[in-house]
């Protein structure tokens, strides 16, 4: 899904396709979190930031309850429906997230009528960047505006939550819609998941001289299967025999009382989970003394915990970490949800080069199909554009 629809393009295409002007166009970035995986639900802390790619939505609302849904990058073609009947696991495809969000508003008791949608995005489907976060932010932050709903951005982050918690049926935490409604240029997100607490820390790759790679190793995921909801229950299970209300509250300095307690598989995942929210603290604090360019060793242990103690990683996603560290990286870690997508890679502008043909020439021997490669920089969160 790579495109470069304009804000007035994106108005016009509505136009002829629909008969009307759009009553406006919302855009909502993807993320990558640059560290805190998994710790989400666990009511832990995350790090991500909203990326320079966006989903952008024209929207017009309706006197009536039909919803009528279309896409510049084709998939499903005109989708028309009505929001009287939905119910959780309607829809296919992308329809699904603004369907998810309409469902959600009507649920909380708005007055949600049908509308018109165009929908554009540059966000690479199922590449761990959250692609269908930012549909849903996006949509979310034009219909809260558009019905007079006036919900706050807390409230919008848990609304998401629900949709694809509920409406999409992926149990998922409140990283990444975050991320896309509360980011800012130039900055990450710390973001406290047990009370939504955000304080906005300075991410500035450039002036340290860096870049930060996306490595999209083309293996897709989904939330929905299996691998992750198994992930979240291992993470409640280990807390619930350890007596605590969420794994936020267990230190590293219990992980060896706690390994009494637990059986091994759920020893290891605690144990991510844990080190990795001490990751996060400890990532924020060098961030602020020390710059982007003293993170790489965080960045590397994470991985290895994604790898061995939690397992969520692949193949794909560790050769991309180990050449690029091997050639010039100063750290590197899958980012999102794992079992595929991206990984990133913090690494000198000087290397950069020398990083992305190693990458690319290690997957072509090891039979791997390309990767995509690119920048991202810290940018801002949802917005209305016209
Ligand atoms: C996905 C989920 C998030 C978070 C990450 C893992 O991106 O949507 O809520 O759990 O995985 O950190």
């Amino acid at each position: 899904m790579t495109t470069t629809t304009d804000t007035s393009a994106l108005a016009e295409r509505f136009q002829e396709t629909f008969g009307t002007a759009p009553d406006g166009v919302w855009q909502a970035p993807g993320r990558v979190n640059l560290i805190g995986e998994h710790t989400d639900y666990n009511e832990g802390f995350v790090l991500p930031f909203a990326i320079d790619k966006t989903a952008k939505v024209a929207l017009r609302l309706r006197n009536d309850a039909t919803v009528r849904l279309l896409s510049t990058f084709g998939g499903h073609g005109l989708v028309e429906t009505s929001l009287e009947g939905l119910e959780p696991g309607s829809g296919q495809g992308w329809s699904r997230y603004p369907l998810g969000v309409a469902w959600v508003l009507k649920e909380r008791g708005i007055t949600v009528p049908g509308f018109d949608l165009l929908l554009d995005s540059d966000v690479p489907l199922g590449a761990g960047l959250s692609s269908s976060h930012a549909i849903e932010c996006a949509v979310i932050t034009a219909l809260n505006e558009l019905t007079d709903a006036g919900l706050n951005a807390e409230e919008l982050v848990l609304e998401t939550q629900r949709a694809e918690n509920i409406f999409v049926g992926a149990p998922t935490g409140i990283m990444d819609q975050s991320a896309s409604l509360r980011g800012a240029k130039g900055h990450a997100v710390f973001l406290d998941c047990r009370d939504q607490h955000v304080d906005l820390v300075p991410f500035d790759a450039e002036s340290a001289g860096l870049v930060l790679l996306v490595i999209d190793t083309k293996v897709s995921h989904s939330h929905a299967d299996g691998g992750y909801a198994s992930r979240r229950a291992s993470c409640e299970l280990g807390a619930e025999v350890l007596g605590v209300t969420a794994l936020r509250d267990v230190g590293v300095e219990d992980l060896e009382e706690a390994s009494g307690v637990l059986d091994e598989t759920t020893l290891r995942r605690v144990r991510h989970v844990v080190t990795e929210n001490d990751r996060v603290l400890q990532t924020v604090e060098l961030l602020g003394s020390h710059g982007p360019a003293s993170i790489g060793l965080l960045l590397d242990a994470s991985h290895a915990s994604m790898r061995d103690d939690f397992e969520i990683s692949c193949p794909e996603l560790d050769l991309a970490v180990e050449a690029a560290k091997t050639h010039g990286a100063i750290g590197a870690r899958m980012t999102g949800g794992g079992f595929g997508g991206s990984a990133i890679a913090l690494t000198p502008v000087r290397q950069e080069q020398q990083v992305r043909d190693a990458v690319v020439r290690a997957f072509a021997q090891a039979g791997f199909t390309e990767p995509d490669i690119f920048t991202v920089t810290p940018a801002a969160g949802a917005l209305r554009l016209a």
